[in-house]
């Protein structure tokens, strides 16, 4: 009797937990759902907070005024930093290879390493450990970087983590006084890029967009040839990322870039397109983007990654971004840019970049090459191999490397063959992080200005609203509020010989006395110099 007392005892106190379980699965399935439908509401009023309406048949979205008594950061310079005090956040795939090419740099003490994960961040350590410098402070967890920048000591932050986190990165930094170099594409949508802006021109501090791809050879050199008139009035650019990433999907940090590309239409990574054809056409420097038109393919592979990844179904209306994006951009002087984007499907690289001018054609993928006629050549200051060089086809190695040597850009002359030895993407990253550097040190205007971040990072909510409304056309805001054509020509910043001699002197002898008598000792080493500097420049 009392046995069968204790095993409906038992029996009720299991029914008991099976139900307590049961509520417990369903409250999570309730928080899980509760979360979602939240992020959904969110990102609809991220959505709705870009007021837009129709003007004359185009999108034309709300821009705020510049607040009273803010200037715009056009060619904005700082006090020269002989020592870059660098922190970098996020350090996932991209990250680790920053900190180590920034070992190569003269006069750079990396002071704090951060990511969300604290082994990540330990691990890169060992990069400064190679380099015989001082360990760095290490930062994790969700708001390690709002520790991080609270440090005095810091006067970059370098960002690298996934999309969503560079903006809230940034923001605390610049509002703690750093400047920033956010890895792409910097600003995911036009709210991030006014808010960028405003902390920028309000701080007085540089925003700068890490986009490696204005630093490669074909596009430094060409850039240089097309300052130079070698391609005549250039009409029509394009570029693209066209890149199957089907070896990523599975490996980034929390399934981030799936599920953003999942959520949001539009071109989402156009700055490799965008960005080394904007410096050739000059934009914000003597034109600007006007008017964009954009139209994608359904999503075909987007669906099928979820369904792999996440063994989740999901369908070709469930995901948003089309598996090929083009972006078509009519600029206020009458040319046009075209930018494609296009990460699911299997197809060899290529980011494109073409160049049509009146006189002359460049393009790098898939054939990289020059067409020019012999009289244009000539008027170039190169002597073609043969008189009846035509603009018919691309010109022959010969001639095309007579024409790259005299138009070598002056950054590969200075940075090219330590690129190639210290590396990243075949040297473009080490060029980036070094004119970053010799900006910063020297006191000049950055390569990227915060403007151009903007410009090359709007495709993504802009193409969005024009292909929700049937690809219509939509206005690009001007980003500068006015001040777009105050500058003439996109040029790069130079230091007088004199002073990138002091200045590269100073750099060196920190970062040596760092490596070899450590920190105490390398700040007395760049006292000693300052003042050194500062007696010499007196007499
Ligand atoms: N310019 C290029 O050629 C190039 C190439 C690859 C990636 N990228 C860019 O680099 C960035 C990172 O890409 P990835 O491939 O390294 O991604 P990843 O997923 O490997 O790394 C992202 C890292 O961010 C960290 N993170 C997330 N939240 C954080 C927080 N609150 N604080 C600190 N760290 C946080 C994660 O822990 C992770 O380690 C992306 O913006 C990507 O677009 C650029």
């Amino acid at each position: 009797m009392l046995n069968f007392a204790l095993r409906v005892k038992l029996y009720l106190i299991n029914k008991i937990f099976n139900c307590i379980n049961l509520i417990i699965e369903k409250m999570k399935k309730l928080c899980y759902v509760m979360a979602l439908v939240g992020m959904l509401i969110l990102c609809n009023e991220a959505n709705a907070q870009t007021k837009w309406h129709w003007e004359k048949g185009t999108i034309v979205v709300d821009a705020p005024a510049r607040p009273a008594g803010q200037q715009h950061a056009l060619g904005l310079s700082t006090a020269p930093l002989p020592v870059v005090r660098v922190a970098f956040v996020g350090l996932g795939m991209r990250g680790p290879g920053a900190v180590e090419r920034w070992t190569h740099i003269n006069g750079v003490r990396i002071v704090a390493l951060c990511d969300y994960e604290r082994e990540r961040a330990e691990r890169c350590n060992g990069y400064l450990k190679k380099a015989n410098m001082p360990e760095a402070e290490v930062y994790f967890g969700d708001y390690g970087y709002e520790v991080l920048c609270q440090r005095k000591d810091i006067d970059l932050v370098y960002i690298a983590t996934d999309w969503v986190h560079h903006v809230p990165v940034a923001k605390c930094a610049l509002e703690n006084g750093k400047h920033v170099a956010i890895e792409v594409p910097s600003a995911m949508d036009l709210k991030d890029c006014w808010e960028l802006i405003d902390l920028s021109e309000q701080k007085r501090l540089h925003c700068m967009l890490l986009e490696n791809c204005c630093y490669d050879d074909f596009e430094l050199n060409s850039l240089n040839m097309a300052q130079q008139g070698v391609f005549g009035d250039v009409l029509r650019v394009q570029g693209a990322y066209i890149h199957n990433l089907s070896d990523f999907w599975g490996s980034y940090w929390k399934n981030w870039r799936l599920e953003y590309n999942r959520t949001h239409r539009g071109d989402v990574y156009a700055t490799h397109g965008l960005g080394p054809v904007a410096q050739v056409l000059d934009i914000h420097r003597g034109d600007r983007m006007k008017t964009l038109v954009a139209m994608d393919t359904k999503a075909a592979t987007g669906p099928e990654l979820v369904k792999q990844l996440t063994g989740k179904d999901c369908t070709e209306e469930e995901f948003r971004n089309g598996d090929h994006t083009t972006t078509l951009i009519r600029t206020e002087k009458g040319k046009v840019i075209e930018i494609q984007h296009d990460v699911m499907n299997p197809q060899p690289y290529n980011r494109l970049y073409q160049l049509t001018g009146t006189k002359g054609f460049a393009n790098k993928y898939p054939i990289q090459g020059y067409a020019l006629d012999a009289g244009q050549m000539k008027s170039s200051g190169v002597a073609p191999q043969v008189d009846n060089l035509s603009s018919h086809s691309f010109m022959k190695k010969a001639d095309m490397d007579a024409l790259v040597e005299k138009y070598q850009s002056p950054i590969l002359k200075k940075y090219g063959a330590e690129a190639k030895v210290v590396g990243g993407h075949g040297g473009m990253d080490f060029v980036m992080d070094a004119r970053l550097v010799y900006c910063l040190q020297n006191g000049l205007p950055l390569d990227i200005d915060v403007y151009d971040l903007a410009e090359w990072c709007c495709l993504a909510e802009l193409g969005a609203l024009s292909m929700d409304n049937n690809c219509a056309p939509v206005a690009v805001p001007d980003f500068t509020r006015g001040h777009a054509y105050d500058q003439k020509g996109y040029r790069h910043a130079y230091a007088s010989e004199e002073q990138e001699a002091e200045t590269a002197a100073i750099a060196k002898a920190y970062t040596m006395t760092l490596k070899t008598k450590g920190v105490k000792a390398a700040e007395a080493e760049l006292q000693k110099q300052l003042k050194l500097q500062a007696k010499k420049h007196k007499k």
